[in-house]
């Protein structure tokens, strides 16, 4: 089977790029900059940019793939640098994923949304969030500076299901919780270093409250989703949680400085901000998927360092 990996220097592209040609897999890579792109034999790699649909209309017409995974992305606030890229990355860049996947008939396209769809439920610290959970939709949370890409996520849920009822594509989104794990340049700063950090006596600044909540999962589980949906030869849904291991702040940062001997330091000043539980039960019923506990996964990160 061929895979078309887009987006295939990030975080999620390139591990899945090593996780897949691991396994022996035909794997086509695309990035607008293929620099971070782990450079294997026998995987092909095009320089192309997903806000030109010639380009991509052309690698998908050339290479013929069983399976797209479109992770090109503006992430988190990168979503709000430039607006008018954003929007032609993040909305014109999925439409024309999808748009070309119906001209070559690619057999299913797996595209990468998140947990800040949920984001506007009601919060209830009993509340375990599932894929049916209801999403609604609220301008004021959605165009606020810390979820307009949560926005753009939204819509590009909307461009997945008038794709796939209208052009009967099959069309399959994961939705990540907050992913981190070594080579994280992106999105949110601390999280993207602080392993790192911990490791090379840095300090880590964390602009939020001991009390806050959050939910984090290891790139390797995320890549580990990814990949199980790609192989499958039928999906049971349209849509996975990857789940995270919802902790507080104080949580993290006592586990990473006693056992990495870092220098995390939370933000008492900032209000308590609350992530939901969210459920990965869906993912596990159907692969057997799991996540790494938290003290786990900085372990593993950890060791790739030292
Ligand atoms: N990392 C997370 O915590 C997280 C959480 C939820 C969802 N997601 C989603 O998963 C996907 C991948 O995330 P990631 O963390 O690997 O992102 P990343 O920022 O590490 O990688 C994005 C990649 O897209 C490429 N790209 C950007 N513009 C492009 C263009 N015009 N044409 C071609 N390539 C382009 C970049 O060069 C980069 O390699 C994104 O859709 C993101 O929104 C990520």
């Amino acid at each position: 089977m061929k895979t078309l990996i887009i987006g295939s220097s990030g975080l999620i592209g390139r591990n899945l790029t090593s996780q897949l040609a691991e396994q022996n897999e035909s794997v086509v890579c695309m990035d607008l900059d293929l620099g971070a792109t782990p450079d294997i034999d026998g995987v092909e790699l095009v320089q192309g940019d997903v806000t030109n649909f010639s380009e991509v209309s052309q690698v998908i017409g050339t290479h013929e793939p069983d399976r797209i995974v479109h992770l090109a992305y503006l992430v988190g606030r990168g979503a709000l640098q430039d607006l008018s890229l954003s929007l032609r990355v993040n909305l014109i860049g999925v439409d024309n994923v999808f748009r070309a996947s119906v001209e070559h008939n690619v057999p299913r396209i797996i595209w990468a949304s998140t947990l800040g769809v949920y984001s506007s439920i009601d919060y209830d610290d009993k509340l375990i969030v599932t894929e049916d959970s209801p999403r609604p939709y609220s301008p004021y949370t959605a165009f606020n500076t810390a979820s307009y890409y949560s926005a753009l996520k939204h819509m590009n849920e909307y461009q997945a299901l008038l794709y796939s009822s209208r052009e009967d594509l099959d069309i399959c989104a994961i939705r990540p919780s907050t992913v981190f794990g070594p080579g994280r340049y992106t999105g949110y700063p601390w999280v993207g270093n602080f392993v790192e950090d911990a490791m090379s006596g840095k300090t880590t600044n964390v602009p939020m409250h001991p009390d806050s909540t959050f939910g984090l999962v290891y790139v390797d589980d995320v890549v580990n989703l990814f990949e199980k949906v790609t192989m499958a030869k039928k999906l049971n849904f349209d849509v996975y949680n990857t789940g995270g291991n919802l902790i507080s702040i104080a949580e993290i940062v006592e586990t990473v400085n006693t056992t990495l001997g870092g220098n995390m330091v939370p933000d008492t000043s900032r209000e308590p901000t609350f992530q939901f539980n969210i459920s990965h039960e869906r993912a596990h019923e159907e692969f057997g998927y799991d996540i790494l506990s938290f003290a786990e996964s900085i372990k593993r990160h950890s060791s790739l360092i030292s």
